[in-house]
């Protein structure tokens, strides 16, 4: 039995402080309403210097026996997912937890008898199909690592990540929906998989009925398969440390790194999150408009919801098609009663025009979410006024793919929110302000390096295959606390409000790219000498990419047919290997990057340019050519 949630501010008080004063009895009681096939031994240990934690240590369970078999009893009948196709005149699917179950057990089978096992690495690379759910969990009941990419990256991004894991196997399908678009799925994989000799074989999906390539030996079809396996598989025992899966991220280096989770701390904290941040009741309808590819979906499409025998909605389609209405049809279509979804959406919704939302009842609503960047304050407003028709509370949920789920937001309806501030600390997370020196500031009304200084279930483990960079990355910044990256401000009363990343990552539409892994992708287009990139204040992706590249022939700046033909050249290298996410917005050609003498690239001085302020650049003198950042303010965009 879950405990119960919490319900009023004081109850979120008294939960806090005891959360603080005795972190292990708070979070073995929230372990203790899972089914374990044995206990653990140690509660907690750790150390933010190697870094080493283990949450539940020697504890056995399965998470999808969590997710899943416990509820059958119960709410075997009770929807677990619905599933609203790209096309709203196509089906929709509805699977009740006893069907869910049966099929996570089917596709066991099918992993297990393509010579899948506890411990291989598997990619998952598909649209979002109640497949790719199905698909994520039977990896975790036979207790394989999922490493789920993201149906947009390129070819280049699938076989970098599938090489840093070693998968041996792939899941994908034939191809997806995207609004108008359909995408060759397969044709991708196979393109990754030229370079992936790891991978020994794939499971193909069908979505579109598309005739594919399948390779003798290695590539099988989904639906063959099921026909030849039982729908019981036991599953696999798992420690509560063991990894769960890898899930890549950019930081502030070239090459995305794998956060790695595990079994049983990502459980308790993703489940515990999910019931009070949304304030889940049992007969809710619960949609998360994330893919699948991220944490979000990871954490609040599949595991938080199943864990708490939530019904989760999986959308295949975009915001925008076939109008800007759709999310809004698809809540009173399904009667969504809690609705989590990303600013970048509502400020794209927001500016498509008011008819889109009025045209709908949205009644059934009954909270709404944001996540994955600040939300300014306009969109705020439009979002609870419009959409939540002022009833509705909003939570402003901030985390991190490396804290699994949610660390600071406010509860629906049970302690206060405040625009554009994700407000308070969830029970069991003690943050922190530092100064520049790793000071803690106690004071509030002030701003500083976000840092935790105890460690949460919910946290990453590791960085697949790199513990160093794991430490370097997070840990050795500020002796003793976890490093965010982010800098936030605490307001008088002690509410956060997230400002954003201080390091080189920028996080466009929601999306977190390093400029060094963007500069790595221009810097493969012919021609390109050296890049450098930085983020600008765009209206509705929250951050847009800005490119200053310098090319080996200058390009004349009134020669427009030589500028349209290198930005084709670069926005190609871009996608190819990136993915069309990453296309920077601003390409300036220059003939040179304003360095220090020293050669550091001064992207304080870009970034300014880029946010068009070409007044006041700072001091300019240590550069080694004062007279670039003059070519660079006439020649702004
Ligand atoms: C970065 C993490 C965690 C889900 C999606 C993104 C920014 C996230 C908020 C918020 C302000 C936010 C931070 C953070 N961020 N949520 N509510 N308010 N900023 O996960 O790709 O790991 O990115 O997203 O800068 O560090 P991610």
């Amino acid at each position: 039995m879950a405990l119960k949630r919490i319900r009023t501010k004081e109850e979120y008080e008294a939960s806090y402080a005891e959360s603080v004063k005795d972190p292990v009895g708070f979070w073995t009681a929230q372990a203790d309403t899972f089914d374990w096939h044995q206990k653990w031994n140690t509660a907690l240990e750790w150390d933010f210097e190697t870094p080493n934690v283990r949450w539940f240590a020697g504890g056995k369970l399965n998470i999808t026996e969590n997710c899943l078999d416990r509820h059958l009893k119960k709410r075997g009948n009770k929807l677990a997912l619905i599933w609203e196709p790209n096309d709203p005149h196509e089906r929709f699917v509805r699977l009740t937890y006893r069907e869910l179950h049966e099929k996570v057990c089917q596709y066991a089978n099918v992993l297990k008898r393509n010579g899948a096992k506890k411990g291989d690495r598997i990619c998952i690379y598909m649209p979002m199909v109640p497949e790719l759910v199905i698909a994520t969990l039977a990896c975790a009941r036979i207790g394989a690592i999922h490493s789920v990419v993201f149906a947009g990256f390129s070819a280049q991004s699938i076989a970098d990540r599938i090489q840093d894991a070693q998968c041996s196997m792939v899941l994908t399908s034939d191809g997806l929906n995207r609004g108008h678009k359909q995408i060759p799925v397969k044709r991708v994989v196979d393109e990754a998989l030229e370079t992936c000799p790891s991978v020994l074989k794939v499971i193909v999906t069908e979505r579109l009925g598309w005739a594919v390539n399948m390779v003798e030996d290695r590539d099988v079809w989904l639906h063959d398969e099921l026909k030849l396996v039982d729908k019981h598989c036991a599953a696999e025992v798992m420690d509560a440390e063991d990894p769960l899966f890898i899930l890549y991220t950019s930081g502030s280096t070239g090459k995305p790194k794998g956060v790695v989770h595990t079994c049983g701390g990502y459980m308790v904290y993703t489940d515990y999150t999910f019931r009070n941040v949304f304030q889940h009741e049992e007969s809710d309808i619960f949609w998360c408009t994330a893919d699948v590819g991220w944490i979000t979906g990871h954490s609040y499409i599949i595991y938080g919801p199943l864990l708490a025998g939530a019904t989760t909605l999986v959308f295949e389609g975009v915001p925008t098609f076939p109008d800007a209405g759709r999310f809004w049809q698809v809540i009173d279509k399904h009667g969504v009663n809690i609705f989590y979804t990303a600013p970048t959406a509502i400020r794209s919704l927001m500016a498509a025009g008011l008819d889109h939302v009025l045209a709908y009842s949205l009644d059934s609503l009954r909270v709404i979410g944001s996540v994955g960047e600040p939300i300014n304050e306009e969109a705020w407003n439009w979002y609870k006024i419009h959409v939540g028709k002022d009833r509705c509370p909003i939570v402003d949920t901030w985390w991190q793919t490396e804290t699994g789920g949610i660390m600071i937001s406010s509860m629906a309806g049970v302690t206060d929110e405040k625009p554009s501030h994700a407000a308070w600390p969830m029970p069991g997370i003690q943050p922190v302000l530092l100064t520049a020196d790793g000071k803690e500031i106690l004071e509030n009304e002030q701003e500083g390096l976000l840092c935790v200084k105890f460690p949460w279930p919910g946290m990453l483990r590791t960085t697949y295959g790199d513990h160093e960079r794991c430490r370097q990355t997070y840990f050795s910044s500020y002796k003793g606390y976890y490093f965010t990256g982010d800098g936030a401000r605490r307001d008088a009363d002690g509410r956060y409000r997230i400002i954003g990343r201080v390091d080189d990552v920028i996080n466009v539409s929601g999306h977190r790219f390093g400029t060094a892994e963007i500069e790595n992708a221009i810097n493969q287009a012919k021609g390109v000498v050296e890049s450098a990139v930085v983020g600008y204040p765009h209206d509705i992706k929250g951050q847009g990419i800005y490119a200053y590249v310098v090319c080996e022939k200058p390009i004349p700046t009134d020669d427009k047919a030589a500028i349209e033909n290198m930005r084709g050249e670069i926005l190609e290298a871009v996608v190819a290997s990136i993915g069309r996410i990453a296309k920077p917005d601003k390409i300036q050609f220059v003939t040179g990057l304003p360095k220090t003498r020293s050669g550091k690239i001064m992207r304080r001085i870009l970034r300014k340019v880029a946010e068009g302020e070409t007044s006041n650049l700072g001091d300019t003198t240590t550069l080694l050519d004062p007279a670039i950042v003059d070519e660079i303010k006439e020649g702004k965009l």
